[in-house]
C-alpha cells in the first residue's frame, strides 16, 4: 500500500502528539506522587510531635507509662471511621507508632512485633535521639528485606522530652499503600485529561491532513483530466504552494494549447485552401485554351469566386483566432435589442438571401429590451445564428425571432422550420470546422460560426444553445445575455 501525503502527515502528527502527551502525563504523575508524599510527611511530623508531647506527660518515676500508651493506641486503632475524602472512603485509622527509650530500645510497638528490639541504628531513631530530624522510608513490615514500592512505609520520628532532655523517640508510621488511592485517583484524572488532549489534537491533525490531501487530490484530478485532453478549469486551492502549482500547470496548459491551436489552425487553413487553389489552377489551365469570350468570362468568374472564398476563410479564421485569445470585453455599451436585430436582418448581404428564398421573418418582442455588450460582437453572434436559420430553413418558410426576459437574462431566440440538428451532429455543432451541407445547395460552410458565437457569449458572461424544436420541425438557437 502506498501512503498518501495526508496519511503520512497524520501518522507523524499522531506519533509526536502521543509522545508529548505520554511524556507530560508521566512527569506529572511522578510529581503528584511526590507531592502527596511530601504533604503526608508534613502531617506526620505534626502527629509525631503531638504524640511525643502526650507521651512526655505520661512519664512517671523516670519511666514511660507504656500501659497507658497501649490503652490509648488500641482504643484509637479500634475506632470505626466512615469518612469520605472526595471519592475515597476511609474506614479505620491506620497510623502506627513505636516508642524507644533513650538507648533506642523499642519499649512500645502498636503492631506488637518489635518490642524489646534495638532500633538505635534506624535512621529515624538514631537522628531523633541526637536531637535532629529523623525520618526514613522503608519496609512497613520490618521482616521484608527487599520491599516493593507498595510495601514501604514512611517513618517519621519526634523526640520525647523529660526534664528538658531527650528521653526517647516516637515514630509515626504511614504505609505507602494507604496513600496510593489518592495518587491513583489523581493519575486517573490526568489520564482522562491526556486522552481529551490527544483526541482534540488528533482531530486537528486529521483536519490538517484532510486540507493538505484535498489540495493534492484536486491537483491530481485536474492534471489527470488534462492528460486525458478534457477541458477543465484549474481548481481553486487555498494552500499557497498548491495554488502556485495549479497556476503553473494552468499556464503550461495554456501555452501548450496555444501551440496545438496554431497547429490546428494552420492544418485546417491549408486543407480548406487546397480546394479553391486546385480549382484556380484547373481554371487557369483551361483559360490557356482558345475559347469564346463568354466561356472566358465564365472561367474568370470561377477564379474570382474561389478567390472570394479564400479571402473569406482567411478573414473568418483571423477573426475567430483573435477573439479566442481575448479574455475580456472592450467598449461595452448599452444596446437596444430591437435595433440590433433590425440592423442584422436588414444587412444587404442577408436581405438579398431572405427575399430570394421567400423567407418570412416574424418578430415577437414583448417590449424594449437592452443588453450590455460590445456592439460588433453582439452583431456577429446574432448574424451567425440568423445565417444558420436562413441556410437550414426551406424556401417559403418562416423564421421567428423572439425576445424575452427571465430573472437573470435577456433571451434572443431564432426559430426556423428546417430539419433541425440530426442526432449524430448534436455533440459536434460547437466544434471548430464542423459543418454540414445545406439542404438547398449541398454546400458546406466553414464550421466556424457557432464556435465564434460561443466564445462571444462567454466573453459576455452569457450562453448560446441550439436545440431542436419540440414536436415541430426546425431548430431554435438562443442567445442569453445576462442582466447586470
Ligand atoms: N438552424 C440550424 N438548423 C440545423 N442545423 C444547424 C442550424 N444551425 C447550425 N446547425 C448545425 O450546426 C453546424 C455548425 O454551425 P456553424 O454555424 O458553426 O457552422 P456552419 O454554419 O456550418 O459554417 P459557418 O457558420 O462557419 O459558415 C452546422 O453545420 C449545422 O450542422
Ligand atoms: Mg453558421
Amino acid at each position: 500500500m502506498k501512503l498518501t501525503i495526508g496519511v503520512k502527515l497524520f501518522l507523524a502528527y499522531f506519533i509526536i502528539t502521543a509522545s508529548i502527551v505520554w511524556f507530560a502525563t508521566d512527569k506529572i504523575s511522578l510529581r503528584i506522587t511526590n507531592g502527596i508524599d511530601q504533604a503526608a510527611e508534613e502531617v506526620m511530623v505534626d502527629s509525631a510531635n503531638l504524640l511525643a508531647q502526650m507521651v512526655s506527660s505520661n512519664i512517671k518515676d523516670d519511666e514511660i507509662n507504656v500501659d497507658e500508651v497501649r490503652a490509648i493506641m488500641s482504643a484509637y486503632l479500634n475506632r470505626e471511621l466512615d469518612v469520605n475524602i472526595y471519592s475515597i472512603s476511609k474506614k479505620n485509622p491506620n497510623l502506627q507508632i513505636y516508642i524507644t527509650n533513650q538507648d533506642g530500645i523499642v519499649v512500645y510497638d502498636s503492631k506488637g512485633k518489635i518490642e524489646g528490639e534495638d532500633y538505635s541504628q534506624w535512621r529515624d531513631v538514631f537522628l531523633t535521639l541526637k536531637g535532629k530530624y529523623g525520618a526514613r522510608s522503608s519496609a512497613y513490615d520490618a521482616s521484608i528485606e527487599e520491599p516493593t514500592a507498595d510495601q514501604k512505609a514512611h517513618h517519621v520520628a519526634a523526640p520525647i522530652y523529660h526534664n528538658g532532655k531527650i528521653f526517647g523517640s516516637l515514630t509515626v508510621i504511614k504505609s505507602v499503600a494507604d496513600l496510593k488511592p489518592y495518587v491513583i485517583a489523581q493519575k486517573d484524572q490526568i489520564t482522562e485529561y491526556a486522552i481529551y488532549v490527544l483526541l482534540i489534537s488528533l482531530l486537528f491533525g486529521a483536519g490538517v491532513s484532510f486540507v493538505v490531501t484535498r489540495g493534492t487530490r484536486k491537483l491530481v484530478k485536474y492534471t489527470t483530466a488534462l492528460s486525458k485532453g478534457e477541458t477543465v478549469v484549474a481548481p481553486k486551492i487555498r494552500q499557497v504552494e498548491f495554488a502556485e502549482l495549479a497556476q503553473a500547470i494552468e499556464k503550461l496548459r495554456v501555452d501548450l494549447e496555444g501551440r496545438e491551436y496554431v497547429e490546428e489552425y494552420i492544418n485546417t487553413m491549408a486543407h480548406e485552401l487546397r480546394t479553391p487553389i486546385t480549382g484556380i489552377r484547373g481554371t487557369a489551365e483551361n483559360l490557356l485554351m482558345p475559347m469564346s469570350s463568354s466561356q472566358r468570362e465564365h472561367f474568370v468568374n470561377n477564379i474570382l469566386d474561389a478567390n472570394k472564398k479564400m479571402d473569406m476563410l482567411v478573414n473568418r479564421l483571423l477573426n475567430l483566432s483573435r477573439i479566442e485569445r481575448r479574455d475580456k470585453l472592450e467598449n461595452v455599451e448599452k444596446i437596444d435589442v430591437k435595433t440590433l436585430i433590425k440592423d442584422v436582418v436588414q444587412a444587404p448581404s442577408r436581405k438579398g438571401n431572405i427575399s430570394r428564398r421567400s423567407i418570412k421573418i416574424e418578430y415577437t418582442i414583448e417590449r424594449d429590451f437592452s443588453i450590455k455588450a460590445e456592439k460588433l460582437l453582439a452583431e456577429q453572434a446574432l448574424s451567425n445564428i440568423i445565417d444558420n436559420a436562413i441556410d437550414f430553413t426551406p424556401p417559403d418558410s418562416t423564421i421567428s425571432i423572439k425576445v424575452s426576459e427571465s430573472n437573470t437574462h435577456v433571451n434572443i431566440q431564432v426559430q426556423d422550420q428546417g430539419k433541425g440538428v440530426p442526432e449524430h451532429a448534436r455533440k459536434q455543432i460547437f466544434r471548430r470546422f464542423f459543418s454540414s451541407s445545406r439542404p438547398d445547395t449541398g454546400k458546406r460552410g466553414n464550421g466556424l460560426g457557432l464556435r465564434f458565437v460561443k466564445k462571444i457569449m462567454s466573453l459576455h458572461g452569457g450562453k448560446v444553445s441550439l436545440k431542436n424544436r419540440f414536436m415541430e420541425d426546425g431548430a431554435v438557437a438562443t442567445l442569453k445575455f445576462p442582466i447586470k
